[in-house]
């Protein structure tokens, strides 16, 4: 099948990829020439495990290729997915304009029958607006438009297309549901679901899927908060309700909130169509307010442990990705805790293992840089643990202690066993686990 994706984004790369991948002739369209020279020669403009050896496979196999011209991709596809930005405005509502700008140049370029997927998250009833623009131009037999929205996480996101758990696809008409069902049939081969539903019962499963999973985390950071004022341990909390299958063994784990680019954007947008339907979302609004808090408890530790006194002192900071396997900054919690850092007069030096330019970007000579994960450590008050690389997972505890001017560690991720650092002779405070004195 011919299929143009627009916008070579996270989302549009991963699915014009993928979809290469199952025999598909696939062309990505984007605005920046830059971007797509650099994507025809194989060169992905992000950091995404997996998908550089795909992309540069299917080019070299002719199954995708890319350009900036419109006007060509639009005319040979059947499926036209729309792939792009739906950044968050100033009230945290989705901004639609750049969907809705190329839905109006869609409209004046196609001339047989095409079928335009919305695969960004997109507000309950973006498909109809586009179908609305779409039929300013175009008669209603000459397109349907469908709502498609993309589960994929950060870091994983190729094994999560190739092997969705489900598909969802909201779309209007038999003859473009079939097309959805032809195109998702190899990635549900072993039978995962594609659900087919109406376009705004689609549009709102992505939200609400992002927003449960979004108050799941925000729960077990409240219960991790719990646990240390009444000296329980996460831990053993979170492996004990999550073998209960109602509850899940999957995103449990307590932290210093939820980042990334789709979590904290979508709760605010939902929340945001709640007050637009003069729904108030009690639950959404606590989700918001308790994950803002969250990034903030790490620093009252440290205030505590320095007794309010974080001026002149040297913090060496280890993760600033919002998670691990991505470069993706984007959101990420470290970014709020390094600005509080600094707002209290301490001196932050950074190590993450493919995040280090992104964060160079917007922090410049703020902050130091190192080229290592033991460099950060030298002459430092102490170490803060913001991603779970596992690169931090097993490291050489002596060469830390030798760095460091005392060995002191403040783990907003969980990363090491209690014993082991008591053993090891740290002072460690993590998230909802009691203190290890020194
Ligand atoms: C998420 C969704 O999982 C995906 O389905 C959606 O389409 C896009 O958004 P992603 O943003 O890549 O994916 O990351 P995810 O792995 O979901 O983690 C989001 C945030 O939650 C991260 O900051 C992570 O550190 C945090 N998290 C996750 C926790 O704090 N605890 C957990 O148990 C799980």
């Amino acid at each position: 099948m011919k299929i143009a994706v627009i916008g070579t984004g996270y989302v549009g790369l991963v699915t014009g990829t993928c979809f290469a991948e199952t025999g598909n002739q696939v062309i990505c369209v984007d605005v920046n020439e830059e971007k797509i020279e650099a994507l025809k020669k194989g060169i992905t403009p992000i950091y995404e495990p997996g998908l550089e050896v795909l992309l540069t496979r299917n080019i070299r196999e002719e199954r995708i290729s890319f350009t900036n011209d419109l006007e060509a991709a639009v005319q040979d596809a059947l499926v036209i997915f729309l792939a792009l930005p739906t950044p968050s405005g100033e009230d945290g509502s989705a901004d639609l304009k750049y969907v809705l700008q190329v839905a109006a140049q869609l409209g004046d370029l196609i001339t047989s029958y095409r079928v335009v997927v919305n695969k960004s998250t997109v507000p309950v009833g973006t498909a109809e607006k586009v179908a609305a623009i779409l039929s300013e131009k175009l008669p209603a037999e000459l397109f349907d438009v469908v709502s498609n929205p993309e589960f994929l996480r950060e870091g994983v996101a190729v094994d999560d297309f190739l092997k969705p758990e489900r598909v969802v696809v909201g779309a209007g008409s038999e003859r473009a549901a079939k097309i959805m069902e032809e195109l998702y049939n190899p990635f549900v081969r072993q039978g995962n679901p594609v659900y087919f539903m109406d376009t705004r019962s689609a549009e709102m499963t992505k939200y609400a899927a992002n927003s449960f999973l979004a108050m799941k985390i925000s729960f077990m950071n409240e219960i991790a908060n719990l646990c240390e004022r009444t000296g329980a341990n996460v831990d053993w909390v979170r492996i004990g309700i999550g073998s209960d299958q109602r509850i899940g063994k999957r995103f449990l784990f307590p932290g210093i909130g939820y980042g990334g680019s789709c979590f904290p954007k979508d709760v605010l947008a939902l929340n945001l169509t709640a007050k637009e339907h003069a729904y108030d979302f009690k639950l959404l609004q606590s989700v918001l307010e308790v994950n803002r808090l969250q990034k903030g408890r790490i620093i009252e530790k440290l205030r505590a442990y320095f007794r309010n006194e974080l001026n002149g002192k040297l913090l060496a900071v280890w993760g600033l990705a919002f998670k691990p396997e991505t470069d993706d900054i984007r959101d990420a919690p470290s970014i709020d805790i390094i600005e509080a850092l600094l707002a209290e007069g301490a001196t932050v030096k950074v190590y993450d293992p493919v995040a280090m330019d992104n964060i160079h970007r917007k922090f410049g000579d703020q902050l130091g840089y190192s080229a290592n994960q033991y460099e950060a450590l030298q002459d430092a008050d102490a170490l803060l643990i913001l991603t779970e690389w596992s690169e931090f997972r097993n490291p050489d505890f002596e060469k830390m202690k030798m760095q460091l001017k005392t060995p002191v560690v403040f783990d907003g991720r969980n990363v090491y066993a209690l014993e082991k650092m008591k053993e090891q002779g740290f002072y460690y405070e993590s998230m909802g686990r009691n203190t290890v004195p020194f």
